[in-house]
């Protein structure tokens, strides 16, 4: 190649291997078809989830296309660790995803520039503390994502090796680190490569001269000075590849087992009710049968009282079974129905409870109409009904 050709602004440069960018796309569809079917199971009430449940066909398919994704997600890490080993091994490329000390000047660098003290950027090599930084999150990320997420899929394997409480935190961190790469993926990644500039490169492989020296000053320079390693000989290539190979082989023959292991061992899912089922959901107690006359001890006549209709004895608990999934905690339409003071206070418009008029409260007008994402039967709205009419009584 002659020096003109060179230095051409068309000249392009190797930036992703095929490999790579296969991983790149696969990973890329894994973690959204992850983060489409995992938020809904974070966020259940909110509206986009609803939606996107019924995009899916249902909680059902979404569980299982979460699950597929994960382990197509597993697969390619699987890929990448084989690729990295490789590479480490075999060509012995220089490892330039791990940050070392002119990182740190970058930084300081890039810092002192944002703040007009430096007139221009630090000069990257091929990867900048940026991409490092995301690089290992990502790998961070998807190793707390493997371990959490095969706590609560397999939760009786977990809980022979680690107390119960793993469970619930298990899910907790599987939750916080999802938000955390989703909102990382659309701020960080899309403004890096899509907004700043449009970097195609993890989709053609190449960056041509201009967007090198934009980006990567500091290897196109290397690359210039001709400091590049010298190709290995084919004979030593080949040599390295046979002792890599059986190697490679057993790994992916372990993590085969180990998926195959993840895949069949434990059935946790619970079998949901389909979906127009009418049976009643709240089924009162049967009241007690009385004693047969033979009986010697005579039948208690506290069940024959009548228990007096409040809050305390009755009410309390249907709120809390059936409406503090929304109105509790989280406090929709800023009602709370799990103490008596938070009930008759009402919500964002008001009171939703007027004593001893039933046909006036909110609450009876919105059950009676129906189709409230918390619906009462008819059944209980006139035990509610009963209770506010007799001034809704705290005991
Ligand atoms: C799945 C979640 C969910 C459950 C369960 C639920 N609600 Fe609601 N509720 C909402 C939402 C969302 C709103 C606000 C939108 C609306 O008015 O429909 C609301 C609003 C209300 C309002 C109207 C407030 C206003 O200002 O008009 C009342 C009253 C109410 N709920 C009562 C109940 C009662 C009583 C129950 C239990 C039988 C219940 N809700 C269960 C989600 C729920």
């Amino acid at each position: 190649m002659t020096k003109t050709t060179e230095t051409s602004p068309t000249q392009t440069f190797v930036r992703f291997t095929l490999i790579q960018r296969l991983e790149h796309i696969t990973f890329l569809l894994s973690f959204s078809l992850l983060g489409f079917t995992g938020l809904p199971q974070k966020y259940p009430v909110s509206p986009i989830s609803l939606a996107l449940f019924n995009a899916f066909g249902g909680v059902e398919n979404l569980r299982m296309i979460h699950h597929i994704s994960a382990i197509v997600m597993l697969i390619i890490s699987l890929a990448h660790v084989i690729e990295l080993l490789y590479s480490l091994i075999v060509t012995r490329t220089p490892i330039s995803m791990i940050p070392w000390i002119n990182d740190i000047q970058h930084v300081i660098n890039d810092v002192l520039y944002y703040l007009g003290f430096r007139k221009h950027k630090a000069y990257y090599g091929r990867y900048s503390y940026a991409e490092k930084a995301e690089y290992l999150a990502l790998i961070w990320g998807t190793v707390v994502m493997a371990l959490t997420g095969f706590m609560m899929w397999n939760p009786i394997t977990t809980v022979r090796m680690l107390p119960g409480e793993a469970i619930p935190a298990a899910k907790a961190a599987h939750g916080g680190e999802a938000v955390l790469a989703v909102l990382a993926i659309i701020i960080w990644h899309f403004y890096h490569v899509h907004l700043k500039t449009f970097n195609k490169s993890m989709f053609t492989g190449k960056l041509n001269r201009e967007e090198m020296e934009h980006e990567h000053p500091a290897e196109l320079a290397a690359i210039d000075a001709g400091k590049q390693r010298a190709p290995i000989s084919a004979g030593e290539l080949r040599k390295r590849q046979l002792i890599f190979a059986p190697f490679a082989l057993v790994s992916i023959a372990v993590f085969a087992f180990g998926i195959y292991y993840l895949v069949g061992y434990e059935t946790t899912a619970l079998t949901t009710l389909p979906t127009g089922e009418t049976a009643p959901v709240f089924a009162p107690l049967p009241t007690a049968t009385p004693l047969p006359p033979t009986a010697t001890v005579p039948a208690p006549t506290a069940a024959a009282v009548p228990v007096a209709l409040t809050w305390d004895t009755s009410i309390s608990a249907l709120f809390q079974q059936k409406c503090a999934a929304c109105h509790g905690a989280m406090a929709l339409a800023g009602i709370d129905f799990t103490s008596y003071a938070g009930a008759i206070k009402g919500g964002l418009n008001g009171p939703i409870i007027v004593p001893n008029d039933a046909a006036n409260s909110n609450l009876i007008q919105k059950q009676e109409a129906g189709n409230h994402p918390g619906q009462l039967s008819a059944d209980e709205i006139a035990q509610i009904k009963a209770w506010i009419d007799a001034g809704a009584p705290e005991k």
